[in-house]
């Protein structure tokens, strides 16, 4: 089974989720802007990762725009997301509404990523900066929370998460076990 893994990725942590399980079974590996859709037919799994802001994951839809063509031509489709928020089932079923994605018969994986603000393009560290001054400004904001968004200003932080990938690898390599069709005439 060919598998091609695409991705976005901002400051490169979705980058190394996406390469690395593409590493690990064997894969392609492509930034989802440079993948040439006439290519589609070489693949039997496609693997999409987006690194998420403000909710919404980043290039989901303009991958999900092929989902009839690479549905109809029964090829398998794993999604994951990349982000800061601690996976847990109700932060998982936020991302799925959030981006709609139950509209659509995939796989998904939500991926804690990293963060590092001085890799961050003006525009989204000022956002970042904005987003930090609200929640530290706030009287509702716990300890916690005051805590953890000013360290984002000065410490930079990883959250891969090796075991997902291993889940995402193993689902992938069975994937690759199922019988593949073959048409009796
Ligand atoms: C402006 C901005 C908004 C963000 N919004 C969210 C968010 O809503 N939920 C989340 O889990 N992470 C959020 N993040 C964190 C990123 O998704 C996280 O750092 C991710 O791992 C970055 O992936 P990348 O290194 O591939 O760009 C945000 C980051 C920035 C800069």
């Amino acid at each position: 089974m060919k598998t091609i893994v695409l991705y976005t990725s901002s400051t490169g942590s979705t980058e190394r989720y996406a390469k690395d399980i593409a590493n690990k079974i064997g894969g392609d590996v492509l930034p989802l802007k440079k993948f040439k859709w006439k290519n589609a037919s070489d693949y039997d799994c496609f693997v999409f990762g987006g690194w998420v802001l403000n909710g919404k994951i980043q290039g989901l839809d303009d991958f999900l725009c092929h989902y009839e063509e690479l549905n109809d031509a029964k090829k398998h489709i794993l999604i994951f997301s990349s982000g800061l928020s601690f996976p847990s089932p109700e932060g998982r079923k936020d991302l799925i509404n959030r981006n709609i994605l139950d509209l659509y018969h995939v796989r998904y994986y939500q991926l804690r990523g990293s963060f590092d603000i001085n890799k961050l393009n003006w525009r989204y560290k000022l956002a970042m900066k904005l987003m930090i001054k609200k929640v530290t400004g706030d009287p509702n904001s716990s300890l916690d929370q005051v805590a953890m968004y000013s360290s984002f200003l000065t410490t930079p932080i990883d959250y891969f998460d090796y075991e997902k990938v291993e889940k995402i690898v193993t689902v992938i390599n069975k994937l690759s076990l199922e019988p593949i069709d073959v048409e009796v005439k």
